[in-house]
């Protein structure tokens, strides 16, 4: 059974300490099985006619927050990103936010950009927090190495390390507590409450006088601390705010605020039954999505850990592992943690706080002349006419990031560009500049090389066509 296997797995450490840790990871995984297992058993599914949309105090307009935010607050914040996580969907086999992004600085180099900025502006001493997963503990800590006697203090720790779990059986992928890599998952960003107890860094920030945790994606450079949402987490006591932004045909996938038998609750699209998977991606039923920029009252965090348990909506992950075999991993979301807390509810806020690098065509944008850098913040480019940022369709040939990195000698100016779709095997040269509606077809066995200094408005361009 799955928990002779798990005695089994623990039994293959030899040293105390390692095995202790082991073992309570263990458990916790243990306990997400069982409660899956039950969950199977009674199919205790959502029932859609109770979900309701949420009522108007239980999302704030960003607009109506008072202004006025008092600076003493911000020495009672922490700041954590999660960072457990690839970039598999873009071919990385690191950590995401390793990537360079802008000015030859990766993500968690902006971040810390960012950081030191409000500490400088303001005085303050807010400390910056990474969960990392045994994925990209490595690749974080040579990123973060070069900060080690900066002012900013960094702490990281390490979130679980659960095993994969055959589809057919129902038993552990790792026969060994050390077996190779691919037999383990981090299992999702609502990890992040057990990792914070088990670390030790819930008990450390509490020490220190902290009192709350502003978290957010690592990929997220509109995530910056704002000072006006903390202020408002502090008058309405609200012990858990969630980011919501306004949902628009590109993010239907997102989850969302709901409110379930009166009370308020993520849903995810994983959870919701195959009948309503239309409903739920309408724009119109499900008006916003969660940022994941989430802000936690660390004393009711606590709480909730020790007097009852943290119970997440469980995701599914399925997954077929490199020899084949389905394997599935059982997985949570922080969000779902809202439900759990005193007076939380959401804020919806603009888009520029949600501009997250999911696709190498996100990545265009963010590196384009669309946004400059200030302070690690990206900030629209003044002279762009449009609120709106292009929308870019990369297709598969730039799906990784190894290829999007060849094929363009060097990023197009883009800051007049309203739409760009490019399809089969294209490359552009240097110096590039698209504007208006630009469309690039290169068909089966074709290649299409845009050239340095070329300028295209309101193309079309398909074949075999040499500029
Ligand atoms: P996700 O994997 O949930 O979303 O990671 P994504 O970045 O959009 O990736 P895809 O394309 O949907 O797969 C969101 C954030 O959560 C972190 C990631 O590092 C990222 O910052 N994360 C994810 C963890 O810290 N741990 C995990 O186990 C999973």
């Amino acid at each position: 059974s799955m928990r002779n296997e798990i005695s089994h797995l623990i039994s293959t450490i030899e040293d105390p300490a390692t095995k202790k840790a082991f073992d309570t990871e263990m458990q916790s995984f243990f306990y997400l099985f069982t409660r899956y297992l039950s969950e199977r058993a009674k199919s205790v599914d959502l029932d859609w006619d109770r979900i309701k949309s949420p009522a108007a105090d239980q999302i704030v307009p960003y607009d109506q927050l008072s202004s006025g935010p008092k600076k003493e607050n911000l020495n009672k914040l922490a700041v954590l990103k999660v960072n457990g996580g690839l970039g598999t969907s873009m071919g990385m086999t690191g950590a995401k936010s390793a990537l360079e992004v802008k000015n030859d600085m990766t993500f968690l180099d902006l971040t810390v950009r960012q950081i030191e900025h409000l500490n400088t502006t303001h005085r303050v001493d807010v400390p910056l927090i990474l969960m990392t997963s045994f994925n990209t503990h490595e690749d974080t800590l040579r990123i973060i190495k070069k900060y080690a006697n900066q002012q900013l203090r960094i702490t990281t720790f390490n979130q679980s390390r659960y095993p994969r779990i055959y589809k057919e059986t129902l038993l552990p992928c790792p026969k060994r507590a050390d077996d190779d890599k691919k037999h383990w998952y981090p299992p999702g960003h609502g990890d992040l409450y057990n990792a914070l107890l088990h670390s030790g860094v819930l008990d450390q920030l509490i020490s220190e006088g902290k009192e709350y945790l502003f978290v957010s994606n690592s990929d997220n450079l509109g995530a910056v601390v704002d000072e006006k949402i903390l202020q408002h987490m502090i008058d309405t006591q609200a012990e858990f705010l969630m980011e919501v932004t306004d949902k628009t045909k590109a993010d239907v996938k997102g989850g969302t605020l709901i409110d379930y038998d009166g009370q308020i609750r993520l849903l995810e699209i994983a959870q919701v039954p195959s009948e309503h998977v239309e409903d739920f991606k309408s724009v119109r039923k499900f008006k916003i999505f969660n940022t994941n920029n989430l802000w936690v009252n660390l004393k009711a965090l606590k709480r909730i850990m020790e007097t009852e348990q943290m119970e997440l909506e469980i995701i599914i992950n399925p997954k077929v592992n490199e020899d084949g075999q389905a394997v599935i991993q059982l997985e949570t979301a922080a969000g779902a943690a809202i439900k759990h807390f005193n007076n939380a509810h959401g804020i919806n806020v603009p888009r520029s706080r949600f501009l997250p690098v999911k696709s190498c065509s996100d990545l265009l944008l963010i590196k384009s002349d669309i946004y400059s850098l200030e302070h690690g913040q990206l900030l629209l480019n003044p002279a762009r006419m449009f609120e709106s940022t292009p929308v870019i369709k990369l297709g598969d040939h730039f799906k990784k990031i190894q290829q999007f990195q060849k094929r363009f000698k060097k990023i197009p100016q883009i800051v007049e560009l309203d739409h760009l779709t490019v399809t089969g095997d294209v490359w552009f040269g240097k110096n590039v500049v698209l504007r208006g509606t630009v469309i690039v077809v290169a068909n089966e066995g074709q290649r299409i090389e845009i050239p340095d200094g070329c300028i295209l408005e309101n193309r079309l361009l398909s074949g075999n066509l040499s500029l």
